[in-house]
């Protein structure tokens, strides 16, 4: 069976295209940060995000802390409604830290502008965003993302930490699934 089970995934980009996206993003925010005494905490976007925060951490060279945010969007779990839910807060306070919020895609924006908004209230130094992959057309808000890995076809994809109802986030690769 494999990873896949049943699936059929075709190969958008592949494990070493994503290793290689996560060393330059490392650099660029390792330039971004270049004051070792001002702190930085990297806030990984449950759980889609976990295994890209994992190798984005340690593709920095600088010191820095790991928390992670869950949410979950109401509604159905492949369109973005909008509302969003805090399903797990962050372990420690961020103020007077500089923030950067680590997600998966970014597809309608809703999600980040939502967490945003939240996190701005507990003052921290200052907040960017970290996301892997932006999907074409689709966003819904005005805000930059600093630092991006990919922009991608509107497609449902699959891996990396990405799922489909749970499932396939292990694939090293991302890609989307091909209906027979
Ligand atoms: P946004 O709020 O519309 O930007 O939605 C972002 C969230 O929707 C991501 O963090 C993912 O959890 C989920 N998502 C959006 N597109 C995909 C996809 O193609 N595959 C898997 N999850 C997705
Ligand atoms: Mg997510």
């Amino acid at each position: 069976m494999g990873k896949a089970g049943q699936n059929k995934v075709l190969e958008l980009l592949s494990a070493s295209d994503i290793a290689n996206k996560i060393s330059e993003l490392g650099a660029l925010i390792t330039k971004s940060y270049p004051d070792e005494s001002e702190e930085l905490v990297l806030i990984g976007v449950l759980k889609g995000s976990f295994i890209f925060l994992a190798d984005l951490c340690r593709a920095i060279d600088r010191p820095l802390e790991v928390d992670m945010i869950g949410v979950s969007s109401y509604g159905s779990s492949i369109t973005s409604s909008g509302s969003v839910l805090i399903t797990q807060d962050l372990w420690r306070p961020i103020k007077n830290k500089h923030v950067l919020l680590v997600e998966d895609i970014f597809e309608t924006g809703l999600t980040i502008k939502f967490l945003i908004e939240n996190l701005k209230e507990r003052g921290p130094k200052s907040i960017k965003v970290c996301a892997l992959l932006k999907k074409e057309d689709k966003s819904l808000v005005d805000l930059p993302i600093d630092f991006l890995g990919f922009i991608i076809p509107d497609e449902f994809v699959v891996g990396y930490g990405l799922d489909a109802k749970e499932k396939l986030r292990n694939l090293e690769m991302i890609g989307v699934i091909k209906a027979d």
